[in-house]
């Protein structure tokens, strides 16, 4: 499972999270909404070992990431797939996809081919093996970056709006991938504006409010007329999202 417990973080004397507490178990797929600057994508670089804590705790399956002999371990079982492209330009997809397992997991060559292919050909691409990024689309772009991650066949995977810069019909491609990973029981920490799409994958969902993890609820729940507490503040949240 993955584990936060407490998570502060600041930039200069800005709180960006204020004590965060959640836990994700093997199985589970968890959407992360709230608004821009809420902290979505800080969270998740923390729990990539990507940000310094200032306080509390993040574990994956128990290896804590501000250790850094730890580290290794945690993001072993953990893969992200980020907003913006971040494919190596200069190697095709295929060599992007084999790079870590090759290096990292020491997958011998010829095996981690066979693998990225068969990911390749999950999302569609199978054909696109030897295009560089330059030569692909946005969508087959993020669909590649999900190959990546799928290739250190991680536990949990995190995703930071990996459709927000992407047009419709290609946002539906790629949440259609997710959709099926979801299906099959793929382990995920979702960062999304696409709520109604968040609201059919996921089994719960967490809402950030300036830092603060104010919602943590079943999906039905959520989006049911009677939020507890923190209904007024989920109303204006997703009126003013179903408008944008
Ligand atoms: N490296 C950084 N240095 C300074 N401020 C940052 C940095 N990263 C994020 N922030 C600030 O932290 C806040 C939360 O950012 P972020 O986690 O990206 O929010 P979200 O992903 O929810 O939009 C924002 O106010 C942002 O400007
Ligand atoms: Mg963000």
């Amino acid at each position: 499972m993955i584990s936060a417990r407490g998570v502060k973080k600041s930039f200069g004397s800005a709180v960006v999270l204020d004590g965060i507490d959640i836990d994700v178990s093997v199985g589970e797929v968890v959407s992360i909404l709230g608004s821009s600057g809420s902290g979505k994508s800080t969270l998740i670089r923390c729990m990539n070992g990507l940000e310094r804590l200032d306080g509390g705790r993040i574990t994956i399956d128990d290896f804590d990431v501000s250790i850094p002999k730890q580290l290794a371990e945690a993001r072993k079982r953990s893969a992200t797939v980020f907003q913006l492209f971040n494919l190596y330009p200069h190697m095709t997809a295929l060599d992007n996809i084999t790079l870590a397992p090759t290096k990292v997991l020491k997958v011998p060559r010829a095996k981690a081919q066979a693998e990225a292919r068969a990911l390749l050909d999950l999302v569609g691409l199978d054909a696109r093996a030897d295009a560089y990024p330059a030569q692909l689309s946005g969508g087959q772009r993020q669909r590649v970056g999900i190959c990546r991650a799928l290739a250190m066949k991680p536990r949990y995977l995190l995703l930071d709006e990996i459709t927000s810069a992407l047009d419709p019909e290609m946002t539906a491609e790629v949440l259609n991938i997710l959709g099926q990973l979801a299906r099959t029981g793929t382990t995920m920490v979702f960062v999304t504006h696409e709520i109604e799409f968040a609201r059919t994958i996921s089994s719960r969902i967490v809402f950030l409010d300036k830092g603060r993890l104010i919602v943590d609820l079943p999906t039905d729940e959520f989006f049911a007329a009677d939020g507890g507490m923190a209904r007024p503040r989920i109303a204006q949240f997703l009126s003013k999202m179903r408008k944008d």
